[in-house]
């Protein structure tokens, strides 16, 4: 028997990883017009912002999901007042750099990597020791790619014998500048050490092997904090001050993905997703998709907040597969899952390489994503950066997410073109970056439910 178990974290109520599970029926096309919820990395970036700002901070459009509740509360415990979440508003009444008070136990970051890689860095300047802890996937997840870089800079932080957390940081350490070169493209590593380098005594800079989401720097320019990037290298100077803002979040990309590849798969599909994010850091899945010969047409574009903006209209396609661009990879980096089912149902064989970092994501998403397609009786081939899948027809059958909500979000997608019903276990993290994808998927034609 399925239960849903809930448990109180820092206030907020999480149900247990193997209590959900959707179920798909076949079939059906996706029509109308909705709004996703909120982009999680600007949600994210909202409350830590808005925390360290002089003044009041008021968002629109904020994420109500776990991982962006983490770090509202995780705030919260540091002595930020903070009104909401309430319909997607929240207001932060900033204490500035050196407000931040010491939490009276660990704060507790769930599933949310990003809460954790950027904390660490907003933290290791602070006056007080802290510590960050995760649920069994965020404690298993690499932290070295943020704690030694930090270590350069003069912070101390402990990790276990493995390099993951809890992360133990001590307070009161003078930080410099350091001028780093960033071995994997990371925009949480680049926003760890920017947010660091705002408590630095001197100039941080950090240079990407590829361009990478950039919501911090541009936040932080909506802010009042100059910020420079030329060449592929972010610089700012440590000892400025943020002013408060108000932020309005566009719809997630990322959570349109699902909607984007189930619209193109389904046929007599067509759909409007309204005020998405199209920042161009994060779009290689409108690029990927066209490519694959998705019919996606962008509307209306707008600037709001600093964040470029649009509606887009996708239609049902016959997609074929493609040799992925290498440079799309990082602009995609978490739209891989969704991808895949579209590379499932394509015509032809679609080639992803060069993303070892779905290996180390939420799970590994290159075996966990194989395990899946090959239950569907897809023919989907892992390999050590990427898949080989030769484009088909789906069967009906059982599948994993692996506790990774974009995993689940994926497969339930699938079921618009699979023979037969589709389940799908470990469901329940969809709510940290999706709360209402059940009720919102149905609402435009998916058959899924909660088992
Ligand atoms: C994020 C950056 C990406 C992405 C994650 C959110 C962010 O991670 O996968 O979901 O908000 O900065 P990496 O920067 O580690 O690739």
């Amino acid at each position: 028997m399925l239960l849903l178990i809930g448990k109180l974290v820092m206030g907020m109520i999480v149900t247990d990883n193997v209590s959900v599970r959707f179920l798909v029926q076949p079939g059906g096309a996706l029509k109308g017009r909705i709004r996703v919820p909120g982009d999680k990395s600007i949600s994210h970036r909202s409350i830590m912002l808005g925390s360290i700002a002089e003044g009041i901070t008021k968002v629109s459009g904020f994420l109500e999901g776990e991982d962006s509740l983490a770090t509202l509360n995780a705030f919260r415990a540091m002595g930020v007042s903070i009104e909401g979440p309430d319909a997607g508003k929240v207001t932060i009444h900033g204490v500035g750099l050196k407000g931040l008070k010491p939490p009276s136990q660990p704060l507790d970051l769930g599933n949310s990597g990003t809460s954790m890689r950027l904390l660490s860095g907003l933290l290791a300047g602070q006056a007080f020791d802290v510590e960050l802890t995760g649920d069994h996937s965020l404690v298993s997840r690499p932290m070295r790619r943020v704690t030694e870089p930090l270590a350069s800079m003069g912070a101390r932080i402990g990790t276990t014998e493995k390099g993951t957390a809890p992360l133990q940081i001590k307070g009161g350490q003078p930080l410099e500048g350091i001028d780093y070169n960033m071995p994997v493209a990371s925009a949480q590593v680049k926003s760890c050490l920017l947010l660091a380098g705002l408590y630095a005594n001197s100039r941080t800079c950090v240079r990407e092997p590829a361009p990478t989401r950039d919501h911090t720097e541009r936040m932080l320019a909506g802010m009042g904090y100059p910020v420079t990037t030329e060449n592929g290298k972010v610089c700012l100077q440590g000892g400025g001050k943020l002013m408060a803002a108000s932020i309005d979040v566009p719809a997630d990309i990322s959570s349109a993905a699902f909607f984007l590849v189930g619209a193109s798969i389904a046929p007599g599909s067509d759909l409007l997703l309204e005020h998405v994010g199209i920042n161009p850091t994060r779009t290689g899945v409108l690029e990927i998709l066209k490519l694959m010969g998705a019919d996606i047409k962008v509307l209306n574009r707008r600037e709001v907040g600093g964040e470029p903006v649009a509606d887009l209209r996708v239609r049902a396609a016959q997609l074929h597969g493609i040799d992925i661009p290498v440079e799309q990879v990082p602009l995609a980096i978490d739209e891989f899952p969704a991808l895949f089912i579209a590379a499932a149902c394509a015509q032809g064989r679609t080639v992803l390489t060069g993303a070892e970092e779905l290996r180390v994501k939420e799970s590994d998403r290159i075996q966990v994503m194989a395990d899946g397609l090959q239950a569907l009786g897809a023919q989907a081939e892992p390999t050590a950066d990427g898949m080989i899948i030769e484009g088909g027809t789906l069967n009906g059958g059982c599948v994993d997410s692996g506790g990774d909500h974009r995993i689940a979000m994926s497969f339930a997608m699938a079921g618009l073109r699979a023979s037969g019903p589709i389940k799908i276990d470990d469901c329940a993290n969809v709510n940290t970056s999706f709360p209402d994808f059940v009720s919102l998927a149905s609402s435009v034609g998916l058959s899924v439910s909660n088992e």
